[in-house]
């Protein structure tokens, strides 16, 4: 037992990086919108990780929750397992959602923070090597979990490459998707963003045939602009790659793979289109348009009737059942 949690860290180990700007920064209202997810159904996804970190480390444990966002997993972890002494280092892209994460348990002295940066010269996003100090690296970290994440690395092989070299041997990594797509995933389940692309023709059809929607019909056989908005579509919700994909990467880069599991996750659809309702303009931008495409945003009316034609599309893909089933990929491996 650590007689003080901050016994966990290397010594002179700077918990929060007080020169960095994003620190003192104000609370972005967008991080706490996010945020709100945790309170969602289908955030169980997170339930079979938590308690694997649980029973997988030992008092006195330094683990990555890398790609931590808003906090959501490190705060579902220290609420459900207030005894444990490990120490949590929150790394994550995004200033404005780690500066919440800081906001919420930076008073824990069993969690740190760092920002990984993206290096415009260079085009890429700093690797976690570069942002932990030599005295973690040289300690070298007993485990990384990454949850609803895995899929945005446009760049895995480096992801994984990073943790590998920060890893000790032996040392544990839980990550967890709901868009990896597993030939395993239980029959009538979905990849959760696989919604996005089946709402595409219901609400095609919606805008043809409800004379509400009718401000949308400018530019809807315009197949150079559908192709735009289809790009778009896929910056915001990147193909999904195939399992195989994941486990021969996490190979590649020196992971043992130790287990593979599929999990159905219950998804209330009230609440999965009101969290793609931030991201509308990636959802259906061409109902209304956007600058990204067109040069200009449409009205806060068109805006708000998009979301309404989001919600209304995704409820007559499940027929007005209340909710669907959706299937999370959980990965565990250990390094070589
Ligand atoms: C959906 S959030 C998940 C947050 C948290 N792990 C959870 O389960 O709630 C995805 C996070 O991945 C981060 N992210 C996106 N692309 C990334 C990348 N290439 N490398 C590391 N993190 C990335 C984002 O900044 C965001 O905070």
């Amino acid at each position: 037992m650590y007689r003080n949690a901050s016994d966990i860290w290397p010594p002179r180990f700077e918990r929060v990086p007080t020169e960095e700007s994003w620190v003192d920064s104000t609370i972005d209202q967008a991080a706490r919108a996010y945020d709100a997810v945790k309170h969602h159904t289908w955030y169980q996804n997170l339930r079979p990780t938590l308690d694997a970190l649980a029973a997988i480390s030992q008092d006195g444990d330094i683990v990555v929750d890398y790609s931590a966002g808003t906090g959501i997993f490190t705060e579902e972890f220290l609420r459900s397992y207030p005894d444990k002494e490990i120490g949590l280092v929150l790394v994550d892209a995004s200033p404005k959602f780690l500066r919440l994460a800081l906001e919420k348990f930076k008073s824990d002295d069993r969690t740190a923070y760092r920002r990984l940066c993206y290096l415009k010269d260079e085009r890429r996003l700093q690797q976690l090597e570069e942002v932990l100090p030599e005295s973690l690296r040289d300690r070298g970290i007993d485990g990384l979990c990454s949850t609803n994440a895995v899929h945005l690395y446009d760049d895995l092989g480096a992801a994984l490459r990073s943790w590998a070299k920060i890893l000790r041997t032996g040392g544990y990594v839980l990550i967890q998707s709901g868009n990896i797509d597993n030939p395993n995933a239980p029959s009538g389940s979905w990849f959760i963003d696989h919604t996005v692309e089946r709402l595409q023709s219901e609400a095609r059809e919606l805008v043809t045939s409800d004379p509400t929607y009718a401000a949308f019909r400018d530019g809807f056989d315009d197949a150079e602009r559908t192709k735009s908005y289809d790009c778009l579509r896929q910056s915001y919700f990147l193909p999904i790659r195939p399992l195989d994909f994941y486990v021969e990467s996490l190979r590649d880069a020196g992971f043992a793979v130790d287990s593979i599991d599929a999990q159905p996750v219950e998804a209330l659809v009230a609440e999965w289109s009101d969290f793609l309702c931030a991201y509308h303009e990636g959802v259906l931008g061409w109902a209304g348009g956007c600058s990204r495409v067109e040069g200009k945003d449409p009205s806060e009316q068109l805006i708000e009737l998009r979301k309404r034609l989001l919600c209304e599309s995704m409820a007559k893909l499940f027929n007005d059942e209340p909710s669907f089933q959706a299937c999370w990929t959980h990965i565990r491996c250990s390094k070589k």
